[in-house]
Order: C-alpha cells, then structure tokens, then sequence
C-alpha cells in the first residue's frame, strides 16, 4: 500500500448539519433552517407560513413525491416544530475543540461548508456580515495553526432563504448573481487561506431533493433543469474568478456518485442501468466535461423541456470546466425491471443486493465501491479525483466510561481505504485526498436524526435536542489516527 505524497487524508462536515449557531453572529435563515427532524420511515418535512392568512404547515421534502405548498405560503420557522439544524452538533461554539481532535487524528484537510447566510443574511445584501467573515476567519486560522488544508463547500444544501421568498430559489438566473458576489466574495477574504473549494453540494440531488440543493418550491422537471444549469453557469463564473483572482485557488465539482449494478443479465436491466448512470453522469459531463451530453439534449426535446439562457453560457461552461472533481461514495445501488426486495441509499433507491451488508437504514457496504467510482469518472473527465464523502452511519452506544466500540465502522472503512489504494496503485487513478463523512458526530441529512452517527467523535445529542454535547472519542477514532499516521499501511 502506498499513498501519493501529500495524499490529503481528513473528514468532512456540512454548517447545516454540524454549525448551529442558528441566529448568532447576524446570520440569516436558510433553507435548512426550515426543514424539521425525521426518521428511516418518517420523512423530514419543510415548514410554510401562509403571511396573508397566518396558516402554517408542512410539506415533504422530495425524493419523487411532489412539494406541497399551499398557494401563497412561504417556507418559514413555525412554532411548535423541532429543526435540527438549529443548534446540529454545534461546531460554531466547539471550533476549537473540534479542530484540536482532527489535528490529534493527524487530519491533512477538513472538509466543511461555509453558510451562505451566515456572509450575506439575505442573500444578496449590499456588503457582507462582517462577523460571519470573522467567523470562518477563526476557524480557517485554527485549522493553520495545525497544517490542516481547508476544503470549503460553498452551498451544502443550505441557500439564504431570503432569496426562495424572493425568486422562488435556483430555477431563477438571479441566483448566479448573488451567488458568483458571495463566492467572489470570499474567495477574495480568504485568499491565502483557503485554496480548494466546492460550489454545489452533490449537485445531482437537484433531480431528487430541489429544496435541499437549490431552495426550488416545486419539483417538476422543467423547474429542476433550469436550477441545475443556473448552478453550473455559477460555477463556471466561480471558476472564472478563482482563477483571476489566483493560480493557486482551485475549484472543484462535488457529485453524489455510486456505481449501479444491473441485477439480472437480462438487455432490459443493462438499459436500465445505462440509465440511471446517465441520470448522474450528466452533471458531470457539463460540469467536469465543460459540455451539455448528447443524451441529455435529447431528453429536455422529447420532454419538452426548455431552459432560459443566455448566448455566452455554453461557451462559459466548456472554458470554466471545474478544476477537479470530487464525489460522494458511501455504497453501490442496483437496479432490475424485475420483481425484486427494495432497498435503499444515499438518497438512491434500488433494490436490495444479496451479495452485500446493509446497516439498519438499509445502505449496502460495498468493498470495491470506490475503486469502481474512481475508475468510471477518472476515465471519462482524466482530472484529478478527490473523495469528499464515505461513510457508514450507526446507532452506536456510548458506554458508562464514554468509549465507543464502533468495529462495524472500522471494517467499513478499512476495506474503503483498501479500494481507494486499488484504484491508485492498481489503476493510476490521480486521487487528491479522502475526507469521512461526518467526522465529528453530525444531524443526517436524509433522516434529521443524531441516532445516524457517522463521527470518529461521538457528539452527546440526541433527536429531541436533548445532551451535554460533549465530545468523546470512538474506537475508530484511534483506527484512523493510525492509518493517517501510516499513510494507509496500518489498517
Ligand atoms: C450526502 C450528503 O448525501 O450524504 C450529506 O452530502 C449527508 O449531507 C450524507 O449527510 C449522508 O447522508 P445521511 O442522510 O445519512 O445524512
């Protein structure tokens, strides 16, 4: 085993899931800020207030099933309901302590996401929040203090919700403006402190969760194709002004990415799968492959889908292509026209794989899922990969003398790494670095739960909003020390 020199080895957290600090520090609400806690089999609900009648209520958050809102409303905070991003595991009063356990695991990078919100309230103010700058100034400057590189996520699910009131989210062009100001903004602040950054968190899930990836009141397919080509002109503009601004910033696409598998050798299921890895891929091929695939022109004329834009787009995205690609990978999904036992994923559904594991919200452990990944995008973009996300989530028990006996987690891991080493060494792919999800105990994005725990640290909260939010070590937290130290040797 051997890892590149200067493999960057870390973990990843999202502000939505992991800051809190709810209306400290001047920040404005965001989307998340209005989405309540859910469970496996109890979906996550968005709440609405209706300004005209005072009416309140509640909606679900996609996945296929259509929003609700009721004419008028607005997605608000409403009395009586529990959102747990509001307080999440509390990073923006733990910083340091957080930060100090990284560097104690030997972390090289720590992934997080900036809040949007938290540097313009509204969105699109005249000037930034100069204590939401200050904010993320002491955070980047903690980080320094122990060599640890920063990869900052400019919108993990989280959009100001001053401009969902306003545009009704991403699927409005006004969007690209406020969002190049912020990134421009910030990538500007933080020069010399931060050199990678992500635009759109697993842009694809603009096809499952609109809400969540881009602030979208409504899920039908014309309103998610022009969110998502918003987005990617914004990125490009990001790109664009990174690269005026320095040679050393770079900025990267970040895909929520599983290999599929066909079940039965049957055509139908190859077409199927064909499918599905289109419905992915085509995010990347116009944002990594600077160009709108052929497939999916075909798709929007036989749908009837046409976007608004404007004549110098198409040539923007093919010259501000993203820097790198990064993705999230936590499993593989499979698919078949044929009768088959569901099963479930990162936001992915499919139907269950008797060759693999599954933990109890049903996601499959698959042992070569990385290496499979880094192939299929390596060989179509050839640019440099970074995995920004793997995981596994567990309802792990915290025993008496607070210690954590989290094995299932190490032997995910440790055959994730082993993958991520064959698609190196075996394969040449050019991998960047490795950041766990959800390092530091987070709230699920999928569930609103605390019982889905990811962390090396586990984080004492629970789903009602109850704990001391102590932190404490788990058994993989030494597991990983261990393999950083080792540069993946020691597994
Ligand atoms: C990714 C998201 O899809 O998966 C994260 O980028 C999320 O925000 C992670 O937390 C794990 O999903 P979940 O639903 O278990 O939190």
């Amino acid at each position: 085993m051997s890892f590149p020199k200067g493999f960057l080895w870390g973990g990843a957290t999202a502000a939505n899931q992991y800051e809190g600090g709810y209306l400290e520090g001047g920040k404005g609400l965001s989307t998340a800020d209005v989405v309540t806690a859910g469970s496996h089999t109890t979906p996550r609900q968005i709440t609405w207030r209706n300004p005209e009648t005072g009416e309140t209520g509640c909606t679900g958050i996609g996945f296929g099933a259509a929003m609700a809102f009721e004419k008028g409303a607005i997605p608000d905070v409403i009395d009586g309901a529990y959102y747990p991003s509001h307080v999440a595991t509390d990073f923006y009063h733990h910083f340091k302590e957080d930060i100090a356990l990284m560097k104690e695991m030997g972390f090289k990078t720590f992934r997080m996401s900036m809040n949007w919100a938290r540097i313009f309230p509204n969105g699109e103010d005249e000037t930034p929040n100069e204590e939401g700058l200050k904010f993320y100034d002491e955070v980047f400057d903690e980080c320094a203090k122990y060599g640890i590189e920063p990869l900052v996520t400019l919108s993990h699910y989280e959009t100001p919700l001053n401009l969902v009131h306003k545009y009704g989210g991403w699927q409005n062009r006004k969007c690209i403006d406020a969002f190049v100001k912020y990134s421009t903004t910030v990538m500007k602040h933080y020069k010399g402190k931060v050199k990678y950054w992500l635009t759109f968190n697993e842009i694809n899930m603009m096809s499952m969760i609109p809400f969540f990836a881009g602030g979208c009141m409504q899920n039908d397919e014309q309103t998610k194709a022009q969110g998502a080509h918003n987005q990617f002109v914004a990125s490009a503009l990001t790109v664009k002004a990174a690269h005026e601004i320095s040679d050393e910033i770079k900025v990267g696409q970040m895909l929520a990415y599983q290999p599929n598998y066909a079940m039965t050798c049957d055509p139908n299921d190859q077409v199927l799968v064909m499918e599905r890895n289109h419905s992915t891929l085509w995010y990347s091929d116009v944002q990594t492959g600077g160009k709108y695939p052929n497939y999916k022109l075909k798709e929007y004329e036989r749908k009837g889908i046409v976007l608004e834009t404007e004549p110098e787009d198409f040539e923007l995205l093919e010259k501000y292509s993203a820097d790198f690609l990064s993705f999230s990978c936590y499993g593989s999904s499979t698919f078949t026209t044929h009768d088959s036992e569901a099963g479930s994923g990162n936001f992915v559904m499919g139907v269950k794989n008797p060759y693999l594991e599954t933990n109890a919200w049903g996601w499959a452990t698959d042992p070569h899922c990385l290496r499979l990944a880094c192939n299929t995008l390596y060989d179509r973009y050839h640019k440099p990969l970074w995995i920004v996300e793997n995981g596994i989530g567990w309802d792990d028990k915290k025993e008496a003398d607070g210690s954590v006996h989290d094995t299932y987690r190490i032997d995910y891991l440790r055959a994730n790494v082993k993958s991520m080493d064959d698609a190196i060494n075996l394969d040449g792919v050019e991998l960047m670095g490795y950041t766990m999800w959800g390092c530091i105990d987070l709230v699920s994005a999928g569930t609103g739960e605390m019982k889905k725990r990811y962390g090396f640290v586990y984080v004492d909260r629970d789903d009602k909003g109850n704990g001391t939010l102590e932190r404490s070590r788990k058994d993989s937290f030494y597991w990983y020390k261990k393999c950083i130290a080792s540069d993946g040797a020691d597994l």
